[in-house]
């Protein structure tokens, strides 16, 4: 590969990016690694660490650190996006102001999420204009969140080849193989739903269908640490299986009062370890992806990035949990939204399988998360008011219109600096 751009390239998360790439560059073979920043100051932090680490494991590819945007992706195969508008303080009101409102301020499927992509949607649409000029035939790899929101956002609004990608897949199909003994290859999952808002309908080992034995057996798994931690009866409720994310929506009680009584949000803790590893980022003797990186949530996404470019480079047409286009695949779904569903991955693209009906154990819950998303998408770009009062009503969260009034009225004066659309 001549060049893959890192947009968001002084992420706390690109040095696990580089490591990804430096396991695999006897396949990858890659020039040139562009990070592009903003922050001129956490690009040279981060960029100086990458380049260390490039170094240390002897390869001759060069990681070019770039505060001009269309230079930066000019003639990129692969652009990654991985990006937080508003850095860290956005986050943490996104997830401290619905609290007020009894609401919990989860910053991808909660009134957080809606926040963040019309922050981000702008700056993304911006980006996809570089690109459409100087690397039209890039594929653009979305992890910025709400990973499902953005990505629907670029099929609707541009003209790029995208997907769109998580860790939470890779790291269910990890626990499946944990828990029955075998290797994360043995191992096929049913997915489906929308990034974040999933379900894994069917476990197959290989080739064998152990939904069952998986659901009757629940309890004895909460040791596996990726293993999806929902209430077993709840499972077997609805005879499917909620991945993480959904604790939010099924729990919605217990996650708001915890949220109340935390004396940090996430995006708070997330800033200490963040602090921790722009130290070791900026000390030259330090050459190696840290430990510390394990204790974000997206530790080990380097796998799911590098399995995907390497399928879509050496158009390998295998099965990889995505999201993307859903066409056909979920027919209770619009064609033209995004879903996260198994895709062949090959140079051709990627193609969802046919996942068919939702289990009507989900099917309302998935759609009303959908049409929350794809108001979302319409209300960042029309940048109207009204619109955005709909996107929040319809977020699954929300209990109300006066609710979801007072929460857009007061997340969009806290966050105006980063939304020049509304
Ligand atoms: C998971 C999700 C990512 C998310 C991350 C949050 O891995 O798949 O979409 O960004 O967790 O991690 P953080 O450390 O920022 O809370
Ligand atoms: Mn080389
Ligand atoms: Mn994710």
């Amino acid at each position: 590969i001549e060049k893959i751009t890192v947009i968001g390239g002084g992420s706390t998360y690109t040095p696990e990016l580089i490591d990804g790439f430096i396991q695999h560059e006897p396949d990858l073979q890659v020039d040139e690694i562009a990070l592009y920043d903003i922050d001129e100051e956490r690009l040279n932090i981060v960029g100086g660490m990458a380049q260390r680490q490039v170094q240390y494991a002897e390869l001759d590819t060069k990681v070019t650190l770039n505060l001009d945007r269309p230079k930066a992706v000019d003639g990129a195969k692969f652009v990654l996006s991985s990006m937080r508008i508003g850095h860290m303080a956005a986050r943490i009101l996104d997830e401290k102001i619905p609290l007020k409102y009894n609401v919990i301020g989860q910053e991808t499927t909660g009134p957080g999420g809606t926040f963040k992509a019309f922050r981000t949607i702008p700056v993304t649409l911006d980006i996809a204009k570089d690109m459409e000029k100087y690397a039209p035939d890039a594929w653009y790899i979305n992890f910025t969140n709400p990973s499902g929101i953005m990505t629907e956002a670029i099929l609707k609004h541009t003209n790029l080849n995208v997907v769109g990608l998580c860790n939470n897949p890779i790291n269910t199909i990890a626990a499946m193989a944990e828990a029955f003994h075998v290797e994360p290859k043995d191992v096929f999952l049913e997915w489906m739903g929308l990034n974040h808002v999933n379900w894994v309908r069917k476990v197959y080992i290989k080739g064998e269908d152990v939904t069952q034995q998986l659901i009757d057996n629940l309890e004895k798994m909460v040791d596996i640490e990726e293993m999806p931690k929902i209430d077993p009866d709840l499972v077997r409720t609805l005879g499917v299986m909620p991945t993480y994310y959904l604790q939010y929506y099924y729990f919605h009680p217990q996650r708001l009062a915890e949220a109340k009584a935390a004396e940090k949000s996430r995006g708070q803790v997330v800033l200490e370890v963040e602090k921790e590893l722009l130290k070791k980022y900026a000390d030259p003797n330090v050459m190696i992806k840290p430990p510390e990186l394990a204790q974000r949530g997206g530790a080990r996404y380097s796998e799911a990035a590098v399995n995907l470019i390497m399928s879509l480079m050496l158009d390998r047409r295998d099965v990889q949990i995505v999201v993307a286009r859903n066409g056909t695949s979920i027919p209770d779904l619009d064609p033209d939204v995004s879903v996260e569903v198994p895709c062949v991955v090959g140079a051709h693209g990627v193609t969802p399988l046919s996942m068919g009906r939702l289990p009507e154990s989900i099917r309302a819950l998935c759609q009303h998360a959908k049409a929350w998303e794809s108001a979302t998408v319409k209300a960042a770009v029309s940048g109207s008011r009204r619109d955005a009062y709909l996107a929040m009503l319809q977020n699954p969260l929300v209990p109300d219109y006066p609710t979801a009034v007072k929460l857009v009225d007061e997340m969009l004066e806290a966050h105006k600096q980063y939304l020049p659309q509304f």
